[in-house]
């Protein structure tokens, strides 16, 4: 059991530090505002008969551990540090709509609080962030207590993924932890806090590094608001076309892609998205409706236009807008893997602007070759400097590097020795996010530039 102290005794910090009591930890939550304290203090002595804040289940859980002598709490926040191993952060990060970014003051305030403590009293402390909080802020919080101290600490981020209404059922029975750490020591501490809430599925726990962990919350509630926002959109065109949403509903949940389309790659295409979401559009344009509602899917057509090219010009970063005397294998023609299908493919729009600046491409698809040289004369396009070849590695002749359009599963893993001996650059630009990262980590001399990760360069 470990003497942990939670920093802000608001919403996420009252719940945590009685859940975190409850599981046995000695805890004191802190907090600079006396009100607060006084009135959970009135509270636990039953002078009053509730709570800061109305959570189901809180207030006897918070009573109960407070009897027993595992809760506590404070407004001597040096203290209350001083007397834990391990300091949760969970004060609020409001938006400042004058600066136009988070407020991180009041985190900095207990990070610089955390230094003073730790140098006077030199003893090794995990310091946990549970705010939501801008990617790079554990980065931040650590450089602040390196302002006062030198010796051994530990910064880790745990952002709280409990919701408003439901907060007691989901800290003590949480469907997924994060934990974000870049020191095995602050790992396994966390994995033993959170253990025992998994005690059938560690797979729940999710360890990643701490800007991945910072990043997820805001993941997570982006895509939350993204379908609050289309499913608004969507009523919004059923009300005035005359359908019923609600009896939609049923439908659209019954599609189990819905919410799992989150691997990224050079945006979407296919048949259907592009044409559907347009025609959706002109509805919407049709029946009346408000600007906000019809460019809500114009943002959707255009972004993903833009995504096409996107690693475009990560290639004229590297070998500059002039491509003539560049010649680039490419592994995929059709929109994904498994179809000959090319309609509204990524390499439809890649490679003619790949062409135009004077790139030779010598070209792989296991079957899309005919697809995608008829739609190519269709539209137009020089072929004269384009060559489809018949194995996928024979494309890597004379190439300068090689860029996978498609996810087809003979260019998952690719024998990167052949790669590195063949290309006249170990360069790979992967528009689906498709080889295996950490090996690519450890090869030498490899560039390589994706979607969704950090370039290795
Ligand atoms: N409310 C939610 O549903 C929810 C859910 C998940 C995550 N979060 C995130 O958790 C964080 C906290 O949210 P909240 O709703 O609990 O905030 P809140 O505003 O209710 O509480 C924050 C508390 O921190 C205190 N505080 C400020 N500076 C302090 C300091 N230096 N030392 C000690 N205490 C200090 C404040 O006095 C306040 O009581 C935010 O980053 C929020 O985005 C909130």
């Amino acid at each position: 059991m470990y003497k942990i102290s939670v920093a802000g005794a608001g919403f996420v910090g009252i719940v945590h530090a009685a859940v975190m009591a409850n599981q046995g930890h000695k805890v004191i939550l802190f907090d600079i505002d006396p009100k607060k304290i006084n009135h959970l203090n009135s509270y636990c002595k039953n002078e009053t008969n509730t709570m800061p804040i109305y959570e189901e289940g809180l207030e006897e859980l918070f009573r109960r551990n407070y009897r027993e002598g595992r809760l506590n709490f404070t407004t001597d926040s040096y203290s209350a540090i001083k007397e834990s191993e391990i300091i949760f952060i969970a004060v609020g990060t409001p938006f400042d709509d004058k600066e136009g970014k988070a407020n991180l003051s009041y985190v900095e305030g207990v990070a610089k609080l955390i230094g003073q403590v730790l140098n006077d009293n030199p003893i090794y402390k995990l310091i946990v962030d549970k705010s939501t909080v801008p990617v790079g802020t554990g980065e931040m919080v650590k450089n602040i207590i390196k302002q006062t101290y030198s010796g051994e600490f530990d910064v880790a981020s745990n952002p709280e993924t409990l919701a408003e209404g439901s907060a007691v059922k989901d800290a003590l029975y949480p469907n997924r932890i994060i934990i974000g750490i870049d020191s095995p020591r602050a790992e396994k501490i966390l994995k033993e806090i959170y253990a025992p809430f998994f005690l059938h599925n560690a797979s729940k726990i999710h360890v990643m590094g701490i800007r991945d962990a910072e990043l997820s919350k805001y993941a997570f509630n982006t895509f939350l608001s993204a379908q609050v926002h289309m499913t608004n959109v969507l009523a919004n065109i059923a009300k005035e076309s005359g359908a019923n949403w609600r009896a939609i509903i049923p439908a659209v949940l019954g599609d189990e892609r819905i919410g799992r389309f989150v691997h990224p790659g050079l945006g979407f295409g296919g048949s259907c998205f592009r044409k559907d979401v347009s025609a959706l559009k002109r509805t919407a344009t049709d029946l009346g409706l408000d600007e906000h509602t019809i460019n809500s899917l114009k943002i959707i057509l255009e972004q993903n236009e833009y995504q096409k090219l996107k690693l475009n010009k990560k290639i004229i970063n590297l070998f500059g807008e002039d491509l003539s005397g560049t010649t680039i294998a490419v592994w995929g023609l059709s929109f994904k893997k498994d179809t000959n299908d090319v309609r509204d493919a990524a390499s439809l729009v890649a490679i003619p602007d790949l062409l135009k600046r004077g790139a030779k491409i010598r070209a792989h698809d296991p079957q899309a070759n005919e697809e995608f040289i008829k739609e190519m004369k269709s539209k137009g396009i020089d072929l004269t400097n384009l060559t489809l070849v018949e194995d996928q590695y024979e494309t890597l002749n004379d190439s300068e590097c090689l860029f996978i359009t498609n996810d087809w599963n003979e260019y998952r893993n690719p024998d990167l020795e052949i790669l590195k001996t063949r290309l006249k650059k170990f360069i790979i630009f992967d528009g689906k996010d498709l080889l295996d990262y950490n090996l690519l980590k450890q090869k030498e001399d490899l560039k390589y530039f994706s979607i969704g990760r950090p370039d290795i360069s």
